[in-house]
């Protein structure tokens, strides 16, 4: 026992003095997942977890309940002893109902090219890591969710930000600006339209554009759509799957989370070309294996009962973008960019340079829980974002709270 101890001290030490830090053990991690910062909306909810009273909407979930549709499917799922592995694609029945649900919008989608995956999150990671090595460059709009950033970055991947912008009380890309930044260097685009936390919605002729200049340079894109349904003209964002060719160079990500109300059942897909799908199989047996079959019989019934929900759930978003935008753009020194898709004011207030302070005292303070602009990188930081996606009277309290508090405490 002292001999293995002691054989295990000496290779640590050996390890330490090979990273050159004379420390006698080597880092617990490796230097990229080091080097990754923690989540700062987490970060200001804890330090307010222990307010009463306060109204949580830092964090990306809408409140309505999953369809009942789904929830009974899983549990007679269960009941039926559907409780064993299963495909690492997912199991047949849910990739042909996703194909047809992505038909229905238009997109030339067969249930060959779904991968069923565990979250969204989960096919964003896999497709990181079937796609790109460590050195790799990769380009992301910013202000961002912070995951498709730390996705590459945990692979050893580099970033280059390219910053949209607000102005005229709308969100922009300037297009020109993002086609220099695709240079032959880069091996991937990640485009997430309608975007987390700015709620900018990429037309299709951006698309095409942005689609043509990668086919030509070999560039792949990872399109993040899993808010596509969640748009306020229209029955669903443009998607690059309408504009790309199956055996383009495009990933595209979705998730049950958002849409039909599944944040916690942790269920996405995403749609590749057939080239890439038996790498994600592999990739899929090494991450998760597979998802939970009685929570992929759940996303069956979400999906045959899409258009309902969806519908409803999006004009009653609808009424709540317009109360929160109204509202809080009703402020002084506030300034709110009209989303045109997701759930989420990404609002800037005048003065403020320190997101994290302001947003901790605005849970302490207010009793609103936002979550802070610079946790969508640099390029947030002096703004809020709150997630809209409540019911209308505790909106209106979380707004009536904020206009009360946020003028003084943005000036102290
Ligand atoms: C832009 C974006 N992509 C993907 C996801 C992943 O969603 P999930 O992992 O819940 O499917 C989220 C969740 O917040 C998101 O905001």
């Amino acid at each position: 026992m002292i001999a293995v101890a002691r054989a295990e001290a000496t290779a640590g030490a050996a390890l330490g003095a090979a990273a050159g830090d004379g420390s006698p053990f080597p880092p617990v991690a490796r230097p990229s997942v080091e080097r990754l910062e923690g989540s700062l909306i987490r970060d200001v909810a804890q330090s307010a977890w222990d307010v009463e009273g306060l109204i949580p909407l830092w964090f990306g979930e809408p409140d309505l309940p999953t369809p009942p549709a789904a929830v009974e499917a899983a549990i007679g799922s269960l009941r039926a002893g559907e409780t064993l592995y299963s495909s690492n694609f997912g199991i047949a029945p849910l990739r042909e109902a996703i194909a047809e649900y992505a038909r229905g919008l238009g997109r030339r989608v067969t249930a060959g090219r779904v991968c069923v995956t565990s979250s969204g999150l989960n096919a964003v990671m896999l497709a990181a890591q079937a796609i790109l090595s460590p050195g790799d460059r990769v380009v992301v709009l910013t202000p961002h969710w912070p995951n498709l950033a730390a996705i590459p970055q945990v692979l050893g991947a580099e970033i280059v930000l390219v910053p949209l912008s607000a102005s005229g009380g709308r969100w922009r890309l300037d297009l020109d600006r993002l086609l220099q930044a695709l240079t032959p260097e880069v091996r991937m685009l990640i485009l997430n339209s309608p975007s987390n936390p700015t709620g900018w919605t990429m037309p299709a002729a951006g698309m095409r554009e942005v689609l043509a200049h990668c086919r030509r340079l070999g560039i792949w894109i990872l399109a993040d759509e899993v808010y596509e349904r969640m748009v306020f003209e229209g029955q669903a964002a443009p998607s690059f799957l309408e504009v790309a060719e199956p055996d383009d160079r495009l990933v595209a990500v979705n998730s049950f989370s958002k849409a039909w109300s599944m944040t916690g059942w942790r269920l996405g897909w995403l749609t590749a070309p057939e080239a890439l799908m038996p790498a994600l199989g592999r990739l899929s047996e090494f991450n998760t294996s597979c998802a939970p079959v009685f929570v992929q019989r759940g996303a069956i019934a979400a999906l045959s009962g899409a258009g309902d929900f969806v519908r409803a759930a999006t004009d009653r978003l609808r009424g709540l973008r317009d109360l929160a935008t109204t509202r809080l753009g009703a402020i002084p020194g506030v300034s709110v960019p009209e989303p045109d898709g997701a759930m989420y004011a990404f609002f800037a207030v005048e003065g403020c340079d320190d997101s994290v302070a302001l947003a901790r005292r605005l849970a302490r303070e207010a009793r609103v829980g936002l979550a802070p602009g610079r946790a969508f990188g640099a390029a947030g930081e002096g703004r809020l974002r709150l997630c809209f996606a409540v019911a209308e009277p505790t909106l209106a309290e979380a707004c009536d709270r904020l206009a009360a508090a946020l003028p003084a405490l943005a000036r102290s």
